[in-house]
C-alpha cells in the first residue's frame, strides 16, 4: 500500500476542507426533461402502470441530463455513478482535470453486473456453470467493453448469499452457498481487475451489498436482518473476504441494518472487520441515498447525524444522496468530525485514483476506442458460452430432449419472441434489440414454427412438439421486486395445462430471475431446461441446448420450492429435534412437501454419470477425499462433481450437509476419472457460543454425487 502514500499526504496538505469533502461527493446525473414530476415518480408512475413502458421509454429518452458542472469546476463532486459513455466522461473529466484549482480526476462508477453491452447471463445463472473459469473470463469482457466507453469501477460483483426465492435481488448473485459464492466474487474481482488497475481496460470492482442483504425478512427487499454472530460470520461473511482476498478495491455497504444498526453507520462492520480485521485499504462506497436513508432506519436523529454517523463507522463516499456535500464541512468546522476522518476518507478516493492511474492517464478511452470495443462481435461467442453452461436441465423425461431438427414446432409464450426480457435484471443502458430471441434463433436455423397464443393455442395439436416459454418478464427481479407469490405469474401455469391437455411432447423453458415454484409442470412436464435470463445470446443457447448442439451441464445454486411459503429454503439446513417426516409432531407443512421441487446442486444431461468408489484418507492438513466418476451414456458431457460433508454432533448444531468442494469434468463415453478433493480441515469448523473457531474431533459424513439430494456418503471419524 506504501506506494502512494506519501503523494496522498501531499496532496491532503494542499486540499482545503472542502475540497477533502469534494471527494467523498458522488454525483448522479440528474434527469431535466419533458415532465413535471421527479424521476421517482415517474419510475411509480411506469410500475403501477399509470404510464406504459413504451411510454417510460419514450420520455426518458427525450429526458436531459444535468450533471452539475458548477459543483464540479467548484470541486464538490469527486466521482459519477451513471455516466456510461466516453465522449461525456471525458469531457467532465477535463473540466475536473483543467477547471479545478488541484486538477483532480475524476473516477466514474456504472452497475456493470453481468456484462455492459454485451449482456451475459444474470449472476444466478452464470453460478450454474461452477466455472471460475468462466466466470472470470465473462468479468474481464465486461471491464474491456465497459471501460471502453470511459468506465472506471464497476459496482459488482454482487455477493449476497441468497436463500429466499421471494427476494428479487438473488438474480444478481450467486445464490445460497457461501463458499460458491465467494469462487464466483473472488473469480468476478479478478477478471474486473486484470493484472492491474493501472491497466486502460480494467475496472475496479465495488463488492456488494456489504452485508447480510440476501437475509432480508420475508425476502423483502430492504427489509431488516437480523442474526446470530455465528450465523452472520458463518454463512454471509466469507464471500465478502474472499473478494478482499482477491483484492477489491471498493466495497459498498448494503442499505439494511445488521442487527438494529444500519450497514452505513455500522462502525463493527466498516472499521472492525473491513478495515482492522480484513486489511482492506480500498474505498467503501455508500448505496445509493443510504446514508441519507440512516433517517429513515429510525438510527440518525437528522441528515447532520447522518452524516457523521456514516463518515466515523467508516464511510468513506456518499453515492447520490448529498448528506456529506451538504454536512461535513460544518461539521469539521466546529469540530464533530475530526480531521483524520475526512483524511482516512479523501486518502481513500486518491488511492484508489493513484491506482486507476488517473493523475497520469486522465483519460483511459475516448470514442474511437469505444466505437470499436463496445459490443465487439468478437464478445458475442463467450456470451453464448456462458449462456449454455448457465441452462439446468431440470427433467427430461422419455428423451423428449434434444428435439429432432426438421419437426413442426408449436412455440408459446411471450418470451418465446421477447428480445429485452432475455437481459434480465441490471443491465443498465443495455440495448434488448441486441438479443437473439428463441423465435430469432428458431428461425435463423429454419425450423418450422407455429406461433402459439391464448387464442390459437389448440393449433399446438398439428405440430410434432411444444415449446411453451414462460417465466418472468426482466422486471419481475432485481431491485425492489420482491414476490410473495413465486409461481408462474400471469396465468401461465393454466396455459401449460392447456398445452399438456393436447398430447403432444411438452417442453418448457423458463425464463425467470429467481426459481420459481413450479410443482405441478414439475409432476406433468415430459422436459424442462431452466434458461434464467440468458442474455444477448439467449435465444442461440437455447436453441444449441434444445436440439443437443449443446449438452447441459449446469447444477442449481439456489434451492426450487414448492410455494413461496417453505422460503427460506436452503439444502445446508439444521436437522431440527424433529426432522420433518410422516410424522405428526415432526417439522413440516400441513399443505406442502417439506423437501424441495429441485434441490441445490441438481442438474441433469443428455448423457448419464454414474459414481462408485468414495473413499477418505485424513491427510496433514486436511481431508483428502476421492471418488470416481464415470460417463455411461453415449454422448460426452460435462459432469460438476460435488463433495459435501456433515459433522454429526457438534456444541452447535450444524448443517445436515455442507459443500465441501467440487470440480467440474469432462468424459467421453465409456470414459471414467477418479476425481480427488483436498478438504482443508478449517472447512469442517465452526464458532462455538463465545465466537471461538473450532475444529472438532467427532464423527463426520463425507458425499459425493452430481447433486445435494443424490450422493455416495462414507463416514469417518476426525
Ligand atoms: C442501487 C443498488 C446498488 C447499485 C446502486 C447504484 O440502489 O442497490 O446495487 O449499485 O444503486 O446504481
Amino acid at each position: 500500500m506504501e506506494r502512494y502514500e506519501d503523494r496522498i499526504r501531499e496532496l491532503l496538505a494542499q486540499m482545503t476542507v472542502e475540497e477533502k469533502v469534494g471527494q467523498l461527493h458522488q454525483c448522479g446525473p440528474s434527469l431535466v426533461g419533458t415532465f413535471d414530476v421527479s424521476f421517482e415518480e415517474l419510475l411509480n408512475m411506469m410500475f403501477d402502470g399509470r404510464i406504459s413502458e413504451e411510454e417510460f421509454g419514450r420520455i426518458m429518452s427525450a429526458a436531459g441530463r444535468d450533471f452539475h458542472e458548477d459543483d464540479l469546476r467548484a470541486g464538490r463532486i469527486g466521482s459519477y455513478n451513471g455516466v456510461s459513455d466516453a465522449a461525456t466522461a471525458n469531457r467532465l473529466q477535463k473540466i475536473a482535470v483543467e477547471e479545478t484549482r488541484l486538477g483532480i480526476p475524476l473516477f466514474f462508477g456504472y452497475d456493470v453486473i453481468h456484462g455492459f453491452r454485451t449482456v451475459t447471463p444474470i449472476p444466478l445463472g452464470e453460478s450454474c456453470a461452477w466455472d471460475p473459469d468462466l466466470w472470470e473470463r465473462t468479468a474481464r469482457m465486461a471491464a474491456k467493453e465497459a471501460s471502453a466507453a470511459g468506465i472506471h469501477m464497476t459496482f459488482a460483483p454482487m455477493v449476497d448469499v441468497a436463500r429466499d426465492a421471494r427476494w428479487g435481488r438473488i438474480s444478481e448473485g450467486a445464490g445460497e452457498d457461501p463458499d460458491l459464492t465467494a469462487a464466483y466474487g473472488a473469480a468476478k474481482v479478478r477478471g474486473f481487475q486484470g493484472t492491474g488497475l493501472g491497466a486502460p481496460d480494467t475496472l475496479a470492482a465495488c463488492v456488494k451489498h456489504f452485508a447480510a442483504y440476501g437475509a432480508a425478512e420475508g425476502g423483502r427487499d430492504y427489509n431488516r436482518v437480523d442474526m446470530s454472530p455465528q450465523r452472520f460470520c458463518e454463512e454471509y461473511m466469507p464471500p465478502f473476504k474472499a473478494c478482499v482476498e482477491a483484492g477489491a478495491r471498493a466495497v459498498m455497504p448494503a442499505f439494511n441494518d445488521i442487527s438494529g444498526v444500519p450497514c452505513s453507520v455500522n462502525k463493527k462492520l466498516l472499521t472492525d472487520l473491513l478495515r482492522d480485521a480484513w486489511g482492506f485499504t480500498g474505498v467503501t462506497v455508500s448505496d445509493s441515498n443510504a446514508v441519507a436513508e440512516c433517517v429513515d432506519h429510525g438510527y440518525s436523529a437528522d441528515r447532520t447525524r447522518a452524516a457523521r454517523d456514516a463518515i466515523m463507522a467508516g464511510m468513506d463516499v456518499d453515492m447520490a444522496s448529498g448528506v456529506f456535500s451538504q454536512e461535513l464541512v460544518k461539521l469539521a468546522a466546529c469540530g464533530a468530525v475530526p480531521m483524520e476522518a475526512l483524511d482516512r476518507a479523501a486518502g481513500d478516493v486518491l488511492r484508489l485514483k493513484f491506482e486507476l492511474g488517473l493523475f497520469d492517464h486522465p483519460y483511459r478511452s475516448d470514442t474511437e476506442r469505444e466505437a470499436r470495443e463496445v459490443m465487439d462481435p468478437a464478445y458475442r461467442a463467450l456470451a453464448r458460452e456462458a449462456a449454455v453452461k448457465s441452462m439446468v436441465l431440470l427433467k427430461n423425461e422419455g428423451d423428449t430432449l434434444p428435439l429432432k431438427k426438421g419437426l413442426r414446432l408449436g412455440v408459446y409464450g411471450p418470451l418465446a419472441a421477447s428480445r429485452s426480457d432475455m437481459l434480465g435484471s441490471w443491465a443498465v443502458g443495455a440495448d434488448g434489440e441486441a438479443c437473439v430471441s428463441l423465435l430469432d434463433a428458431l428461425e435463423a436455423r429454419g425450423e418450422t414454427v407455429v406461433r402459439l397464443t391464448d387464442e390459437n393455442w389448440e393449433q399446438g395439436a398439428d405440430c410434432d412438439a411444444i415449446i411453451a416459454a414462460m417465466g418472468e418478464r426482466k422486471e419481475l427481479s432485481g431491485e425492489a421486486a420482491s414476490r410473495a407469490d413465486i409461481g408462474l405469474p400471469g396465468g401461465q401455469e393454466d396455459m401449460l395445462k392447456k398445452l399438456m391437455g393436447l398430447g403432444k411432447p411438452v417442453t418448457l423453458v423458463l425464463f425467470s430471475g429467481r426459481p420459481l415454484a413450479i410443482p405441478w409442470a414439475a409432476e406433468h412436464v415430459p422436459a424442462i431446461l431452466m434458461a434464467w435470463h440468458p442474455g444477448v445470446e439467449a435465444g442461440n443457447a437455447v436453441a444449441d441446448v434444445l436440439f443437443g448442439d449443446e449438452n447441459p451441464s449446469g447444477k442449481l445454486t439456489t434451492t426450487f420450492p414448492a410455494a413461496a411459503g417453505q422460503c427460506p429454503m436452503y439444502y445446508a439446513h439444521c436437522n431440527t429435534g424433529r426432522p420433518g417426516g410422516r410424522g405428526k409432531f415432526t417439522s413440516k407443512y400441513l399443505d406442502a412437501p417439506i423437501e424441495p421441487v429441485y434441490p441445490f446442486g441438481h442438474g441433469l444431461s443428455y448423457t448419464r454419470f454414474e459414481y462408485e468408489g468414495l473413499h477418505m484418507l485424513r491427510g496433514q492438513s486436511a481431508l483428502i477425499a476421492s471418488v470416481a466418476v464415470k460417463n455411461v451414456g453415449d454422448r460426452p458431457g460435462d459432469e460438476i462433481v460435488q463433495c459435501y460433508f456433515r459433522d454429526l454432533a457438534a456444541k452447535r448444531v450444524r448443517p445436515v450437509k455442507k459443500l465441501a468442494a467440487y470440480e467440474r469434468v469432462h468424459l467421453e463415453p465409456g470414459e471414467a476419472r477418479r476425481l480427488t478433493f483436498e478438504i482443508p480441515y478449517e472447512k469442517l469448523g465452526y464458532y462455538d457460543a463465545d465466537m471461538n473457531f473450532v475444529i472438532e474431533p467427532g464423527d463426520f459424513d463425507i458425499f459425493a454425487g452430481g447433486s445435494s439430494a443424490d450422493c455416495l456418503c462414507e463416514r469417518f471419524s476426525l
